[in-house]
């Protein structure tokens, strides 16, 4: 079951680039949409605009990259939503918040990973915090969001690296320090995250915080085992099969969890957890939520029994 708690208004289409359109999504009837913060996402769309930037009449802003190997999704906003069509979205959700602690803060967005990065930014030079925005693209014509991107508030940090042009940014030389509270966020296909990952592997995890749209290629996961899920306020458990996922056998039980994405990417489906009984395969989760929340859309028991409040 994926959850859709809002119904919106597609106010504004826009090509961004040949692959990249960008809708704007307004209350149908005027009034304002749920707030959210920096870094949210609705569905598995991440909001490309800070709250309360000026002229965003407090719509949402989202980014859609045509993907070849759509699972549906892309290829359909491309080809069949106009503008004025009411679309069914997911509320919004903060997997990848701003870390209010950090001194500095280094964004790193590769193509369509700019979109939740972009809204940080615009979030951060409203705070007047310390902040630089590195974006990688092909070249200027697959630069997304290029008029926000010159913003006067932002432009001054903004730094570009075109694979066809002369401006670069060596990923190594810029994480080779890790000064103290700094904090990096990554967003972008799989290649760029494999590359600010191993570049950044020095840096503490703690300080590095990545927002990934699909499951890393290296993440093949072990053969699962059979295990027990124990539900605290319902009082009774629920057989989890090897071939299973925790949410297919609660819904086998009746028990219908809100789902997205599927692989542990959104946090759609997370519930609470009791102790370390999880083993976790999501990739939104930061190690403190591990502590007491699980996503059940991929992840398993570590032994025989796992504890959910459900
Ligand atoms: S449905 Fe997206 S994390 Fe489980």
């Amino acid at each position: 079951m994926v959850e859709r708690t809002l119904t919106v208004r597609v106010a504004r289409i826009r090509r961004e680039t040949p692959e990249i359109l960008s809708f704007e999504l307004a209350h149908p009837w005027g009034r304002e949409l749920p707030g959210f913060e920096a870094g949210a996402h609705i569905d598995q769309y991440s909001l490309a605009r800070a709250p309360g930037v000026q002229g965003s009449d407090g719509s949402y802003l989202i980014g859609v990259k045509r993907e070849v190997a759509s699972r549906g999704g892309s290829a359909s906003m491309h080809e069949r939503v106009r503008e004025g069509d009411l679309l069914p979205i997911s509320a919004p959700r903060n997997t990848f918040p701003v870390q209010a602690g950090a001194r500095r803060h280094l964004l790193l967005a590769g193509g369509i990973g700019m979109t939740p990065l972009l809204a940080m930014a615009q979030h951060l030079a409203r705070q007047g915090a310390d902040f630089e925005l590195c974006v990688f693209a092909r070249s200027r014509e697959h630069l997304a969001f290029a008029d926000a991107l010159a913003a006067p508030e932002l432009a001054p940090h903004v730094r570009l690296h075109l694979d066809d042009g002369a401006q670069k940014i060596d990923l190594q030389a810029l994480l080779r320090e890790h000064a103290d509270g700094t904090h990096l966020y990554m967003c972008g296909p799989a290649g760029f995250m494999n590359a600010v990952r191993k570049a950044a592997a020095h840096w503490p995890e703690d300080a590095v915080h990545a927002e990934y749209f699909a499951a890393p290629n290296d993440s093949s996961v072990p053969a699962g085992k059979a295990f027990s899920l124990r539900l605290t306020q319902r009082g009774f458990s629920v057989p989890v099969a090897a071939d299973q996922t925790a949410l297919d056998a609660l819904h086998d039980f009746g028990i219908d969890i809100p789902v997205s994405c599927e692989q542990g990417l959104c946090g759609t489906c997370v519930v609470a957890a009791e102790g370390e009984g999880a083993q976790h395969r999501d990739f939104c989760l930061t190690s403190a939520e591990r502590q007491h929340k699980v996503a059940l859309c991929c992840s398993r028991a570590r032994e025989q029994e796992l504890v959910i409040h459900l």
